[in-house]
């Protein structure tokens, strides 16, 4: 049967032959997406057999989901414990964030336990790959079970999947931008060319359930530029960010069909590749007093992790004092700010202040409150809060100290760590103005 494309608009289903700006039946722009179109004969349609639905009893789940673990703790929890089969999973991140290096290296954590994986290399080419294979662990250059892909062109890739027999047991597309189908006439990573490919990529994971991940790259201001369509269509959505200058990247599903959402993996970026982060702490030096330095620990996920905050409060030269937040929500900050200087009597608004949490971490807990405004005092004061002290409690506009969750976990955390106070209260101005 001959496939052909049409474009259809996502709005109202409008179909044009052409590419066109605007759809003509409800004027929307940019909304004609490249689809294929197989115009199945009306005799073949009298041959479909009826549905066949199935009720719970006959749903073998006795050998419940068996999961396939990555090699690393860190991963496998954000998955739900591992991978499943015939799981689809968009990996998204923004580009040279390490997207290709954590698929490889997991790639070979599978191989070391004796799975085949097949990585598509649409990007890179097979000695590229084989280069930084040889590079994260030198004792892995000459395995077999690694299958590299040099093939952008979808079908040729099924075909080479569907003869591997048996199938492999892991696939890894590195990235669905590049690869395309000659059903359609779009270039590679157009919204047409990466839904119908992953479609079919996808269609045949789940017929021969083996997990695939489809690396996906989004741009800085976080939208997946052509794989957001795919959201929908796969089990499991994973980004991968971090700051590209700093070494730390978090895994986070933001869609899971098979486990939570609010689990975070952490891992560092090292000359080695990417280690998991084992160690929950986050910062500078614990021993020395440092100005500007508050400690505090947050909850990412289901753990818990010892962070430093730290603030810098200079005398500004501008009539509008510069507010630059890294790592933490601009207004709560902002707010936080307000009420150091109303309740703390800070003049702020004569200050230039920036605010920072240590390592690239994205705080986004208020049970960090207390510790921003210790950092900001100890700056503006020009001295150090005690020494191995730590400061959780979230702080409200009225300067009280509210509790937060979990307290006795996070104490946990903090002894551990050699943490020898904790300060946490009711009042905002009697628990910080005895410490100056
Ligand atoms: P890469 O996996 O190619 O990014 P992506 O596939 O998301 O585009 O990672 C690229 C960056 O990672 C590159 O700037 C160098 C850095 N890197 C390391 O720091 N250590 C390593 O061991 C490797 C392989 C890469
Ligand atoms: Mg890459």
């Amino acid at each position: 049967m001959k496939q052909k494309s049409v474009f259809v608009c996502q709005n109202c289903g409008y179909q044009s032959p052409k590419w066109l700006g605007q759809c003509p039946s409800c004027g929307q722009w940019n909304t004609m997406v490249e689809t294929t179109l197989s115009s199945p004969s009306p005799s073949s349609r009298k041959k479909v057999s009826p549905a066949k639905a199935v009720t719970l009893k006959e749903i073998n789940t006795s050998g419940r989901e068996k999961r396939v673990s990555t090699g690393w703790e860190e991963m496998d929890r954000v998955l739900g414990g591992g991978m499943v089969k015939g799981q689809a999973v968009l990996f998204a991140g923004e580009p040279g964030i390490g997207k290709s290096t954590l698929l490889t290296q997991l790639s070979l954590n599978l191989v070391k336990n004796n799975h085949s994986v097949v990585y598509l290399c649409g990007e890179e080419s097979p000695q590229q790959v084989s280069l930084r294979i040889r590079r994260l662990s030198p004792s892995f250059s000459s395995v077999s079970g690694l299958f590299l892909l040099p093939e952008v062109d979808v079908d040729a890739v099924l075909a080479f999947l569907e003869n591997q027999s048996p199938p492999p047991s892991l696939v890894v597309i590195d990235s669905v931008q590049t690869i395309t189908t000659q059903d359609l006439t779009g270039v590679a990573g157009s919204v047409g060319q990466v839904r119908e490919c992953s479609h079919r990529l996808i269609s045949w994971a789940k017929k021969a359930q083996v997990p695939i991940f489809l690396i996906g790259h989004i741009t800085k201001e976080g939208n997946i530029a052509g794989p957001k369509v795919l959201e929908h269509a796969v089990d499991t959505v994973i980004y991968f960010e971090g700051e590209r200058r700093q070494d730390l990247r978090l895994l986070r599903a933001v869609k899971n069909r098979f486990g939570a959402t609010d689990e975070v993996g952490i891992f560092k970026m090292t000359q080695k590749g990417l280690v998991p982060l084992k160690e929950s702490f986050l910062g500078g030096e614990l021993d020395k007093p440092r100005v500007g330095s508050a400690l505090t620990v947050v909850n990412e996920g289901s753990r818990m992790i010892l962070v430093e905050i730290q603030a810098l409060v200079t005398q500004t030269f501008t009539p509008l004092p510069r507010r630059i937040i890294t790592g933490l929500e601009r207004n709560r900050t902002e707010m936080l700010l307000a009420v150091c200087q109303k309740q703390l009597r800070l003049p702020l608004f004569k200050y230039d202040v920036f605010v920072n949490v240590a390592g690239g971490l994205k705080i986004n807990e208020p049970a960090a409150d207390l510790a921003v405004c210790a950092a900001v005092i100890s700056s503006y004061k020009n001295k150090p809060l005690p020494l191995k002290s730590c400061f959780v409690g979230e702080v409200s506009l009225l300067g009280e100290i509210f509790p937060v969750g979990q307290m006795e976990k996070r104490k946990k955390i903090a002894q551990k760590r050699g943490i020898l106070q904790f300060f946490t209260g009711k009042n905002l101005k009697k628990l910080l103005l005895p410490l100056f």
